[in-house]
């Protein structure tokens, strides 16, 4: 079913992994191009230096070549040529470099965790997993990924998608897997003794499959559940008021801040994301709400990261109606497993068309339902 050209000639060792996620294909087109260009030059320049050697070669000992003034046009002309190719492997790579990075608003999300030497996953619907990652086919995941030690880097082969997670803040990266089935997942930032076992499988499974997967977690909690739990043991709610109109206690509310402007004291204002929750949390006084006093402690060591990650979770569940950005507390319908509500079936028919894309991102041309046609493929 792909579209890619990859001469399948049964090597030994394979040259690249299965295709299983719609940047695959872009990936390998590029890559092709590039060894395609690789061994064009290589040999080309291999051919003419022997050429040259031979046809040149000093016939007489006193014998004296004719001096050289220069050649503007040759000198242009080596110049140029490089430059155009050089430029078509920026466009290209470009393209896919903003396609892979700039992760939709409309995802089935899924948080990360990197710690030595694990890999923690956690559902929006609550579902917890370590070193293995079940999601349904042809739904677009959102990872959002930290760490809780030093850097890891999260490497699916097979999705063509490497991310570094980063102490002290989240990355982002998504993918749109195409095939049921079971793939390598990688670390592939070396993170200590055991960073080699530091790996696990992704489950592709068939929608159904997953509902049912879903469904047979005992007992699970959504995030957001889970962090409106932690909102209020640990006292958040006596200076934050969460319900519409509230109004504002000792700190902001919290009700409908999520991707908002927020304007701090000082200069400025900062849209309300995951790194500025975060950030709030373990260091409240670094950017103060406007009009606010600096009264909140901080709960650096106090939340690991995955409750902050709950704590995110409860937080933009209060979104007002309409614009929640996940299922929202308690939400355990299957078609909460997406954010905004559209389940991965709907997903599938146009899974790269621009669903309101982050501010400035061009709108991936993509015909509907051709992500695994050749129309897509930029040039
Ligand atoms: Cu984690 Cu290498």
């Amino acid at each position: 079913m792909q579209s890619i050209p990859i001469p399948n000639v049964s090597l030994p060792v394979p040259f690249s992994p299965e295709q299983a996620s719609t940047f695959a294909p872009h990936v390998d087109a590029l890559y092709v191009y590039l060894v395609t260009l690789t061994a064009f030059f290589t040999l080309g320049i291999s051919a003419a230096i022997v050429f040259f050697a031979i046809k040149y070669r000093r016939r007489q000992a006193a014998e004296l070549p004719r001096p050289i003034a220069g050649s503007m046009v040759l000198e242009l002309t080596w110049t140029i040529i490089p430059l155009m190719i050089a430029m078509t492997i920026f466009v290209w790579g470009a393209s896919i470099f903003f396609k892979a990075y700039r992760a939709p608003q409309q995802a089935m999300e899924v948080y990360v965790v990197g710690k030595q030497w694990m890999w923690k996953f956690q559902h929006q619907t609550g579902q917890r997993e370590i070193n293995e990652l079940h999601i349904p086919a042809g739904a677009r995941i959102k990872l959002t990924m930290t760490t809780e030690d030093v850097i890891h880097s999260f490497y699916v082969p097979a999705f063509r998608i490497k991310q570094d997670v980063v102490p002290g803040r989240y990355q982002q990266t998504w993918f749109e897997a195409t095939k049921p089935g079971k793939y390598y997942l990688f670390c592939a930032e070396y993170c200590g003794t055991n960073h080699s076992g530091m790996g696990g499988y992704v489950y592709v499974m068939d929608p159904a499959a997953y509902q049912q997967w879903l469904a047979g977690g005992s007992g699970t909690e959504s995030a957001a559940s889970q962090g409106m739990k932690l909102f209020q043991q640990r006292g958040c709610a006596s200076c934050h008021q969460v319900e519409a109109g509230g109004q504002q206690g000792r700190g902001p509310t919290l009700y409908g801040l999520f991707g908002k402007q927020q304007q701090i004291e000082g200069d400025g204002a900062v849209t309300v994301d995951e790194g500025y929750i975060r950030e709030s949390i373990l260091n409240p006084q670094a950017k103060i709400a406007a009009g606010f006093q600096n009264l909140m402690p901080t709960f650096q060591g106090q939340l690991n990261e995955e409750q902050i990650l709950q704590l995110v979770a409860y937080l933009r569940s209060l979104a007002p109606a309409g614009q929640q950005q996940q299922g929202g507390a308690g939400a355990q319908t299957p078609s909460a497993t997406t954010t905004g509500g559209v389940p991965p079936q709907q997903q599938r028919a146009n899974p790269l068309a621009p669903t309101g894309e982050r501010q400035g991102s061009p709108a991936p041309q993509v015909p509907p339902g051709g992500n695994t046609g050749n129309a897509n493929r930029r040039p």
